[in-house]
């Protein structure tokens, strides 16, 4: 790989630019309401004067996001939030437009680190997480920073529990907006981006068929739903392991067979780990799975599949495709792992598709507005976006597919709070 290095940007080849200003042009053609906002914002340009340090994956999506928070006069620096998910020709295309971007394809850790460093050198007054590896950078690393920030945000279901821990222990010393907890984040791209990009992932790094398959997934949340029912649709048998019994009886109820991982080891000829735990998949599963099973992750953390212990059992490995490595164990048998078990969907896809980002970012967008606006009277902790904002980002999306819907009438509304009429 050539980096290119200059005061301002790393990232991998910056004659890859034109290519991604292709990706980027693709996506913005399916973001509407992000399209939408920018073309509200650039005016008035509301951000002037804010500082954005993001640490989110290099997507030609977040390239949407990150050219509109520019047009509403924001100045950014942006590095990746995982080693494998930048694309390398939308950082090249980034930095051409003179994003400060620190990020490419491939990353080892110190690079990572490195990456996000830059950006707390830019001296940020808001910060945006997928992870929330740059607010606890800010936090441990740079605490005289996060004097300085205003406020940040959270992208992510494990960033966000993780932030609500540091805030019940006192130790958040600014406000974050939970996006990730906004109906418009979590109930689309969690289950359809999650559900669509990590099969998208699995069929780029492998080209199996799925029908007839036994397809196991860890963690029926709203991540792990999205990808069993997808794997349904392609005609899998699907299995889900569990820990919480809510979680379990729901996926009992949609058809799913619930089993405990150390039996779902012996039957499943595909895996997916999508919990935000780490040891779902550990030795002793390796041990009982069948020649040729292959296995991945999708939550966000590369710690749910022990590969230390996969490893240490392994007599021979070898790359068999991308993203695809072959680990022959003393019996003979083949287990397959894919993108090194970090998030499958971004390090062998291309991440949740831009019709489902649009709304995960156009509430991005809205949580650094009410930053912008109001940081300093909301108070250090973990915070969500206003209701209403769902109700308006989903109805620009229907009106964006052409899709009308009922008003209720003014009599209805009055009915729906009359406590005067029971049966
Ligand atoms: N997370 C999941 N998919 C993504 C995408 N396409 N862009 C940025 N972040 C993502």
């Amino acid at each position: 790989m050539t980096t290119t290095e200059l005061v301002n940007y790393k990232v991998a080849d910056l004659s890859l630019a034109a290519e991604g200003r292709l990706l980027i042009d693709w996506a913005e053609s399916r973001m509407p309401v992000l399209m939408a906002l920018r073309e509200k914002f650039e005016k008035t340009k509301p951000l002037a004067g804010q500082r954005i340090a993001g640490c989110l994956h290099v997507t030609k999506e977040t390239a949407v996001l990150i050219r509109t928070l520019r047009a509403a006069g924001a100045e950014i620096a942006w590095s990746g939030c995982n080693p494998l998910s930048t694309n390398d020709a939308v950082a090249a295309a980034l930095a051409e437009e003179g994003i400060q971007m620190y990020a490419w394809y491939g990353q080892d850790t110190e690079g990572f680190y490195w990456s996000i460093d830059k950006c707390i050198e830019f001296g940020p007054t808001l910060t945006l997480d997928d992870g929330a590896d740059l607010i606890f950078r800010v936090h441990f690393q740079f605490p005289e920073v996060a004097e300085t920030v205003f406020g940040g945000s959270e992208e992510t279901t494990t960033g966000v529990h993780r932030l609500r821990a540091m805030a019940a222990d006192g130790k958040l010393k600014y406000p974050v907006i939970a996006v990730n907890d906004a109906e418009t984040k979590w109930d689309f791209d969690n289950v359809y981006g999650t559900g669509q990009s990590s099969l998208d992932g699995i069929l780029r790094a492998t080209s199996v068929l799925l029908a007839g398959k036994n397809f196991v997934v860890a963690g029926y949340g709203h991540c792990g739903k999205g990808c069993a029912l997808r794997a349904k649709g392609m005609g899998a048998n699907v299995i889900a392991t569990e820990v919480k019994p809510t979680s379990a009886l729901k996926a009992t109820l949609e058809g799913v067979r619930v089993m405990t991982m150390d039996e779902a080891a012996k039957e499943g000829d595909v895996f997916i780990t999508a919990t935000g735990m780490k040891d779902i998949i550990v030795g002793r599963h390796f041990e009982s799975m069948k020649d040729g099973a292959i296995v991945c992750n999708t939550g966000h953390y590369d710690c749910e599949l022990n590969l230390e212990e996969l490893n240490a059992m392994t007599v021979s490995r070898r790359e068999i495709r991308d993203n695809c490595i072959e680990y022959t164990q003393k019996d003979g048998r083949r287990i397959y792992v894919l993108a090194e078990g970090r998030l499958v969907n971004l390090a062998a896809a291309e991440g949740h598709p831009s019709e489902v980002m649009d709304m995960s970012f156009a509430n991005q967008f809205q949580a650094m507005m009410m930053l912008a606006e109001k940081a300093e009277t909301m108070g250090q902790g973990v915070h969500v976006l206003p209701e209403e904002l769902d109700q308006e980002i989903a109805g620009i999306k229907l009106a964006s597919m052409g899709i009308d819907i009922d008003e209720l009438t003014d009599e209805q509304v009055a009915y729906a709070t009359d406590y005067s009429q029971g049966t």
